[in-house]
């Protein structure tokens, strides 16, 4: 048995299509329900639903063998797994954000809200500027607006939710794409199946 851990939401639907053309089906989990654990027995699988930011939290701990999680949250989090295959799903970028006019006065510490304390501090040490982090858990984009902080650093997708409150992306620190990752004790200890589901992946994305 193979237990993944997949992102609810958007991505986890994404990945688990991708798995499903793969062979490893389980259509349970598409019934509208609450359920968190699906299992295919034949297909000896089994999916938990899980945050996404937690992905990484059951894979790292052995919770769950292998999963499918954001570069972001690898960045962020560093968990330790390996990171086995990009799965190119759920791209987009990690930005600076502020109004279009905004001027950074190197005489002042920057002011940044995110949710990404580590990649925000990360990128501003490498760029030798001082800052303040305002770590926040969503809705970034009203830190500027309501002059909590200077800029944000956050996810841009299609980059509707900044145009929508007249902010911009300023600069981009790095491009995201899912990731399917495993945990190192199982990619050992079950390195068959786990080598075999990479494989299939990577060949079914290749088929597009
Ligand atoms: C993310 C991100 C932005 C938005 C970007 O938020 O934090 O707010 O998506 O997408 P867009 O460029 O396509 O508009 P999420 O939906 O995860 O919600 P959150 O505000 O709770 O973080």
């Amino acid at each position: 048995m193979i237990d993944i851990a997949l992102p609810k939401g958007r991505l986890g639907e994404q990945a688990y299509a991708l798995l499903a053309q793969a062979g490893y089906e389980c259509p349970s989990i598409l019934e509208k329900n609450r359920k968190l654990i699906f299992e295919n027995l034949e297909k000896q699988v089994r999916y938990f639903l899980v945050k996404p930011t937690d992905v990484s939290v059951y894979v790292e701990r052995g919770a769950a063998d292998v999963g499918i999680v954001g570069k972001d949250i690898l960045l962020e989090y560093a968990p330790q797994v390996y990171e086995l295959l990009d799965l190119g799903l759920g791209k987009c970028r990690i930005c600076v954000a502020g109004y279009e006019d905004f001027y950074d006065n190197r005489d002042k510490v920057l002011r940044v809200a995110t949710k990404f304390p580590n990649i925000a501090r990360r990128y501003y040490q490498q760029k030798s500027r001082d800052i303040e982090i305002i770590k926040l858990n969503g809705s970034i984009e009203l830190a500027p607006i309501l002059g909590l902080s200077d800029v944000i650093v956050d996810i841009v997708e299609t980059g509707k939710t900044l145009q929508e409150n007249q902010l911009a992306p300023l600069e981009t620190i790095t491009e995201i794409s899912a990731r399917f990752i495993s945990n190192k004790v199982s990619f050992k200890f079950k390195n068959k199946e786990i080598g075999k589901l990479q494989e299939t992946l990577k060949q079914t994305l290749l088929k597009g």
